[in-house]
Protein backbone atom coordinates (compact mmCIF):
# COMPACT_ATOMS: atom_id res chain seq x y z
CA UNK A 1 0.00 0.00 0.00
CA UNK A 2 1.93 3.61 -1.09
CA UNK A 3 0.65 6.60 1.19
CA UNK A 4 -0.63 9.29 0.20
CA UNK A 5 1.84 11.90 1.96
CA UNK A 6 5.18 12.79 0.45
CA UNK A 7 7.76 15.01 1.60
CA UNK A 8 7.92 18.41 -1.19
CA UNK A 9 9.87 21.26 -0.33
CA UNK A 10 8.58 24.82 0.12
CA UNK A 11 10.33 25.91 -2.83
CA UNK A 12 9.79 23.00 -5.66
CA UNK A 13 11.95 24.47 -8.06
CA UNK A 14 14.66 22.28 -9.62
CA UNK A 15 18.47 21.79 -8.63
CA UNK A 16 19.60 23.16 -12.10
CA UNK A 17 16.99 26.44 -11.45
CA UNK A 18 18.58 27.55 -8.08
CA UNK A 19 22.11 26.41 -9.34
CA UNK A 20 21.36 29.36 -12.37
CA UNK A 21 20.10 31.89 -10.12
CA UNK A 22 23.13 31.00 -7.89
CA UNK A 23 25.80 31.79 -10.68
CA UNK A 24 23.59 35.00 -12.20
CA UNK A 25 23.30 36.87 -8.74
CA UNK A 26 26.62 35.13 -7.05
CA UNK A 27 25.20 35.73 -4.03
CA UNK A 28 27.76 34.24 -1.39
CA UNK A 29 27.76 31.56 0.91
CA UNK A 30 28.78 32.22 4.62
CA UNK A 31 31.02 29.71 5.70
CA UNK A 32 32.17 32.07 8.60
CA UNK A 33 33.45 35.16 10.13
CA UNK A 34 34.70 36.74 6.72
CA UNK A 35 34.66 33.23 5.05
CA UNK A 36 32.47 32.97 1.80
CA UNK A 37 31.95 30.75 -0.82
CA UNK A 38 31.05 32.93 -3.75
CA UNK A 39 30.46 31.19 -7.91
CA UNK A 40 33.76 31.65 -9.84
CA UNK A 41 34.41 33.11 -12.97
CA UNK A 42 37.40 32.98 -15.15
CA UNK A 43 37.99 36.13 -14.29
CA UNK A 44 38.60 35.42 -10.57
CA UNK A 45 41.70 32.88 -11.47
CA UNK A 46 44.88 34.32 -9.13
CA UNK A 47 48.47 33.55 -9.62
CA UNK A 48 47.80 31.68 -6.21
CA UNK A 49 45.01 29.76 -8.01
CA UNK A 50 47.18 28.43 -10.57
CA UNK A 51 50.45 27.99 -8.33
CA UNK A 52 48.49 25.88 -6.05
CA UNK A 53 47.40 23.52 -8.95
CA UNK A 54 51.31 23.36 -9.73
CA UNK A 55 52.38 22.26 -6.03
CA UNK A 56 53.05 18.49 -5.55
CA UNK A 57 50.93 18.21 -2.08
CA UNK A 58 48.07 20.23 -2.85
CA UNK A 59 47.26 17.82 -6.04
CA UNK A 60 48.43 14.45 -4.00
CA UNK A 61 44.82 13.18 -4.86
CA UNK A 62 43.61 15.13 -7.38
CA UNK A 63 44.74 12.60 -10.16
CA UNK A 64 42.75 14.80 -13.09
CA UNK A 65 44.67 17.97 -12.07
CA UNK A 66 47.90 16.05 -11.91
CA UNK A 67 47.25 14.65 -15.59
CA UNK A 68 48.12 18.04 -17.13
CA UNK A 69 50.80 20.54 -16.78
CA UNK A 70 48.82 23.75 -15.06
CA UNK A 71 48.97 27.32 -16.33
CA UNK A 72 46.81 29.92 -16.45
CA UNK A 73 45.07 28.24 -19.34
CA UNK A 74 44.26 25.14 -17.93
CA UNK A 75 42.96 26.28 -14.94
CA UNK A 76 40.75 28.92 -16.24
CA UNK A 77 39.36 27.01 -18.78
CA UNK A 78 38.54 24.69 -16.12
CA UNK A 79 36.31 27.71 -14.34
CA UNK A 80 34.91 28.45 -17.79
CA UNK A 81 33.84 24.73 -18.23
CA UNK A 82 32.25 24.23 -14.73
CA UNK A 83 30.39 28.02 -14.97
CA UNK A 84 28.97 27.01 -18.57
CA UNK A 85 28.05 23.68 -17.48
CA UNK A 86 24.01 23.92 -16.32
CA UNK A 87 24.96 20.87 -13.84
CA UNK A 88 28.26 22.13 -11.88
CA UNK A 89 28.50 24.97 -9.38
CA UNK A 90 32.23 26.39 -8.83
CA UNK A 91 32.52 28.46 -5.63
CA UNK A 92 35.77 30.16 -4.91
CA UNK A 93 36.24 29.85 -1.01
CA UNK A 94 37.52 33.27 0.28
CA UNK A 95 38.49 34.32 3.33
CA UNK A 96 39.50 38.19 4.28
CA UNK A 97 38.45 39.08 -0.04
CA UNK A 98 41.48 36.42 -0.69
CA UNK A 99 40.78 33.44 -3.44
CA UNK A 100 42.24 30.42 -1.20
CA UNK A 101 39.92 27.10 -2.54
CA UNK A 102 37.64 25.64 -4.10
CA UNK A 103 34.55 23.55 -3.55
CA UNK A 104 32.58 21.89 -6.43
CA UNK A 105 28.98 20.58 -7.26
CA UNK A 106 28.84 18.87 -10.20
CA UNK A 107 27.00 15.85 -12.36
CA UNK A 108 23.94 17.45 -10.26
CA UNK A 109 20.82 15.98 -11.55
CA UNK A 110 17.63 17.76 -12.65
CA UNK A 111 15.25 16.47 -10.27
CA UNK A 112 15.13 15.22 -6.42
CA UNK A 113 18.38 13.10 -7.25
CA UNK A 114 22.64 13.53 -6.54
CA UNK A 115 25.72 15.73 -7.26
CA UNK A 116 28.81 15.07 -6.69
CA UNK A 117 31.31 17.41 -4.64
CA UNK A 118 35.23 18.11 -4.16
CA UNK A 119 36.89 20.76 -2.48
CA UNK A 120 40.36 22.02 -2.50
CA UNK A 121 42.10 24.80 -0.44
CA UNK A 122 44.69 25.50 -2.67
CA UNK A 123 46.58 27.59 -0.09
CA UNK A 124 48.04 25.56 2.61
CA UNK A 125 48.53 28.22 4.73
CA UNK A 126 45.38 27.57 5.55
CA UNK A 127 45.16 24.39 6.00
CA UNK A 128 44.50 23.00 9.94
CA UNK A 129 42.19 25.46 11.00
CA UNK A 130 38.35 24.24 10.09
CA UNK A 131 37.92 26.23 6.97
CA UNK A 132 37.81 23.33 4.78
CA UNK A 133 35.18 21.50 7.23
CA UNK A 134 33.03 24.74 7.64
CA UNK A 135 32.99 25.30 3.81
CA UNK A 136 31.76 21.88 3.48
CA UNK A 137 29.05 22.29 5.90
CA UNK A 138 28.01 25.86 4.21
CA UNK A 139 27.89 23.60 0.52
CA UNK A 140 26.12 20.70 1.91
CA UNK A 141 23.72 22.85 3.69
CA UNK A 142 22.85 24.65 0.42
CA UNK A 143 22.79 21.55 -1.97
CA UNK A 144 20.20 20.15 0.89
CA UNK A 145 18.41 22.74 1.53
CA UNK A 146 18.07 25.23 -0.86
CA UNK A 147 18.77 23.60 -4.16
CA UNK A 148 16.75 20.32 -2.90
CA UNK A 149 19.33 17.51 -3.79
CA UNK A 150 19.10 14.51 -2.01
CA UNK A 151 22.08 12.58 -1.64
CA UNK A 152 25.92 13.93 -2.08
CA UNK A 153 28.52 11.87 -3.42
CA UNK A 154 31.58 12.52 -2.53
CA UNK A 155 34.97 10.13 -3.64
CA UNK A 156 37.96 10.07 -1.17
CA UNK A 157 40.69 8.51 -1.87
CA UNK A 158 42.09 5.71 0.87
CA UNK A 159 44.80 7.06 2.07
CA UNK A 160 43.44 10.85 2.45
CA UNK A 161 43.30 11.00 5.93
CA UNK A 162 42.30 14.34 6.52
CA UNK A 163 39.79 14.38 4.13
CA UNK A 164 38.18 11.25 5.36
CA UNK A 165 37.96 13.12 9.03
CA UNK A 166 36.85 15.99 6.94
CA UNK A 167 33.90 14.87 5.28
CA UNK A 168 32.90 12.82 8.52
CA UNK A 169 32.71 15.40 10.38
CA UNK A 170 30.41 17.07 8.18
CA UNK A 171 28.28 14.25 8.78
CA UNK A 172 29.45 12.10 5.39
CA UNK A 173 28.78 8.28 5.70
CA UNK A 174 31.34 5.64 3.72
CA UNK A 175 30.99 2.16 3.48
CA UNK A 176 34.89 0.86 2.94
CA UNK A 177 33.42 -1.87 1.21
CA UNK A 178 32.48 0.17 -2.34
CA UNK A 179 34.87 1.76 -4.18
CA UNK A 180 34.32 4.09 -7.26
CA UNK A 181 35.03 2.41 -10.78
CA UNK A 182 36.61 4.21 -13.40
CA UNK A 183 36.85 2.53 -17.09
CA UNK A 184 35.19 -0.53 -15.09
CA UNK A 185 38.04 -0.99 -12.95
CA UNK A 186 37.77 -0.33 -8.93
CA UNK A 187 40.37 3.16 -8.32
CA UNK A 188 41.44 3.60 -4.57
CA UNK A 189 38.43 6.29 -3.89
CA UNK A 190 35.71 5.33 -1.33
CA UNK A 191 32.77 6.50 -1.42
CA UNK A 192 31.32 9.02 1.08
CA UNK A 193 27.92 10.30 0.90
CA UNK A 194 25.38 12.55 2.85
CA UNK A 195 21.26 12.23 2.65
CA UNK A 196 18.92 14.68 2.56
CA UNK A 197 16.89 13.54 5.75
CA UNK A 198 13.44 11.85 4.71
C1 LIG B 1 41.46 18.17 2.47
C2 LIG B 1 41.51 19.67 2.76
C3 LIG B 1 40.38 20.36 1.99
C4 LIG B 1 41.35 19.90 4.28
O1 LIG B 1 41.38 21.28 4.51
P1 LIG B 1 41.57 21.88 5.99
O2 LIG B 1 41.06 23.29 6.00
O3 LIG B 1 42.96 21.64 6.43
O4 LIG B 1 40.58 20.95 6.82
P2 LIG B 1 40.06 21.24 8.28
O5 LIG B 1 41.04 22.12 9.01
O6 LIG B 1 38.64 21.66 8.18
O7 LIG B 1 40.20 19.78 8.91
C5 LIG B 1 39.34 18.72 8.54
C6 LIG B 1 39.56 17.58 9.51
O8 LIG B 1 40.85 17.02 9.28
C7 LIG B 1 41.62 17.07 10.49
N1 LIG B 1 42.97 17.42 10.11
C8 LIG B 1 43.41 18.58 9.58
N2 LIG B 1 44.73 18.51 9.33
C9 LIG B 1 45.11 17.25 9.72
C10 LIG B 1 46.34 16.54 9.68
N3 LIG B 1 47.48 17.09 9.22
N4 LIG B 1 46.37 15.25 10.13
C11 LIG B 1 45.25 14.67 10.59
N5 LIG B 1 44.04 15.28 10.64
C12 LIG B 1 43.99 16.56 10.20
C13 LIG B 1 41.01 18.18 11.30
O9 LIG B 1 41.29 17.99 12.67
C14 LIG B 1 39.57 17.99 10.96
O10 LIG B 1 39.01 16.90 11.68
P3 LIG B 1 38.18 17.15 13.03
O11 LIG B 1 37.00 17.96 12.60
O12 LIG B 1 37.86 15.75 13.43
O13 LIG B 1 39.09 17.89 13.95
C15 LIG B 1 42.88 20.27 2.34
O14 LIG B 1 43.90 19.58 3.01
C16 LIG B 1 43.12 20.22 0.85
O15 LIG B 1 42.64 21.06 0.11
N6 LIG B 1 43.89 19.21 0.39
C17 LIG B 1 44.26 19.08 -1.01
C18 LIG B 1 43.10 18.69 -1.90
C19 LIG B 1 42.39 17.46 -1.42
O16 LIG B 1 43.01 16.45 -1.07
N7 LIG B 1 41.07 17.56 -1.43
C20 LIG B 1 40.21 16.49 -0.97
C21 LIG B 1 39.87 15.54 -2.06
S1 LIG B 1 38.60 14.44 -1.44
Amino acid sequence: MTTPLRLVRRDDRSPLAVVAERKATRTPLIAGTDEALIPLGAADVTDAYVVGMRDAEVTRFMYGVRKTPQTRETVSAYVRLNHDDPASLLFGIYTAGTLRGTIRLHAIEPGEGSCHLGICIFDRSCWGGGLAGRCLAAATRFAIEDAGIARIIAGVDVENAVSHRLFAGAGFRTDPSWRYALDGRPTDLWVFDARRAS
